[in-house]
């Protein structure tokens, strides 16, 4: 049998995102005995929302190619598209995405957290870096605990250097100060210290390759959203805010701070939805600035509780109620990355070195 050409799929998109499957390499064929064909598709998104609609059109196209082949196999597999921006700073990492807000108390760490485990539960490889030094979440609610580890590593020119182990717990790495200073201790940290933790646990920290850096970051000002932008390009970031109007001001002061340094934002999660705050607001604020809306998460006393208890990846559990919500938030936040990165113009990849 004539052997099938991956070419005559080249053309076919992938729904909602800028790309075809030609334009990104997503697909391997391997003409197999008689009358077999084996195809390899592979997803640019994990949990891509419309794989049904490709592996349809896949089966459409080799019937029309090649009616005589009998048999297709199809195998799928996640390769998660990204800037992998931060080549300059050792880092390399498909998707840097601060997860922040434009005041404490929304939910950040609840929705970093949840989004770093959804993303993990989809087949990605993720990492969560707690940028909050003054108040770090991360140990508490993912229930990890461990210090970091430094080791001596081989430099390429022959020097050895020394690289930051993160803790890793159930598959994903996790970095923060709450894994060196302990809990109960204040950190007073001045700003060019809050710099250099900072570089330290994005450049000196052996994150090994990964498809996503999940960054928790801390209430409030810009400081540390301008010191990430200036060491690499990141994806993206998602704004959190809660229903109520005035949490929403806050967020849109958020979105232009975002802005401001460079970091596109990937769009807004509505956190805490339900009787008490409210619903709807963020998906306006979201239409009025122009920016995808992300997501809704309800409020509920299981989401408390697992934060509480170190149990965040129960929410992600068969029958967890919070399940749906978070893995749809996860998903979205991953097309709007991709999107962004397939949009952009290819010049712009400029990364700031200091
Ligand atoms: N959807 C939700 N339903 C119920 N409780 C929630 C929800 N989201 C967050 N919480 C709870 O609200 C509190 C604050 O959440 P979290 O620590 O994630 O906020 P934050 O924005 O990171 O705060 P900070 O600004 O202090 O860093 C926590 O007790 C958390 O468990
Ligand atoms: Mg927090």
């Amino acid at each position: 049998m004539q052997p099938v050409s991956s070419d005559s799929f080249s053309d076919i998109p992938f729904p909602d995102l800028p790309c075809t499957i030609g334009s990104i390499r997503a697909m391997t064929v391997e003409t197999l005995d008689e009358g077999t064909v084996r195809l390899e598709i592979q997803f640019p998104v994990p949990g891509y929302p419309h794989r049904e609609a490709v592996l349809t059109s896949l089966r459409e196209r080799l019937h029309q190619v090649r009616p005589d082949v009998q048999n297709v196999e199809i195998a799928e597999s996640l390769n998660v598209i990204g800037p992998k921006s931060g080549g300059t700073v050792g880092l390399r990492v498909k998707n840097v995405i601060a997860v922040g807000s434009g005041k404490g108390g929304v939910g950040k760490s609840t929705v970093a957290t949840s989004l770093a485990l959804a993303l993990q539960h989809l087949g990605a490889s993720v990492g969560l870096l707690d940028a909050d030094v003054y108040g770090p979440s991360i140990p508490h609610m993912t229930g990890s605990s461990g210090k970091p580890e430094v080791r001596e590593h081989l430099n390429t020119d022959g020097s050895i250097i020394q690289r930051v182990h993160p803790v890793e717990h159930q598959g994903m790495k996790l970095m923060s100060i709450g894994y060196i200073v302990p809990e109960q201790e204040a950190v007073i940290w001045r700003g060019p210290m809050l710099h250099k933790m900072l570089t330290q646990f994005v450049s000196g920290t052996e994150w090994g390759e990964l498809d996503y850096l999940i960054v928790d970051m801390p209430p409030g000002t810009g400081d540390v959203a301008l010191t990430l932008s200036q060491m690499m390009s990141l994806a993206g970031a998602v704004v959190v805010c809660t229903p109520q109007k005035v949490a929403l001001l806050d967020a849109i002061k958020a979105i232009g701070m975002y802005q401001k340094v460079n970091i596109p934002v990937l769009g807004m999660v509505e956190n805490m939805t339900g009787e008490i705050f409210g619903r709807g607001g963020a998906a306006k604020a979201a239409a009025e600035q122009r920016i995808p809306f992300l997501g809704e998460i309800p409020i509920t006393a299981e989401i408390r509780v697992c934060g509480d208890e170190s149990r965040m990846q129960d929410l992600l559990a068969a029958g967890s109620p919070a399940r749906e919500a978070l893995l749809q938030v996860a998903t979205e936040t991953a097309m709007q990355a991709a999107k962004q990165f397939l949009s952009r113009p290819k010049q712009t990849s400029l990364e700031i070195l200091q």
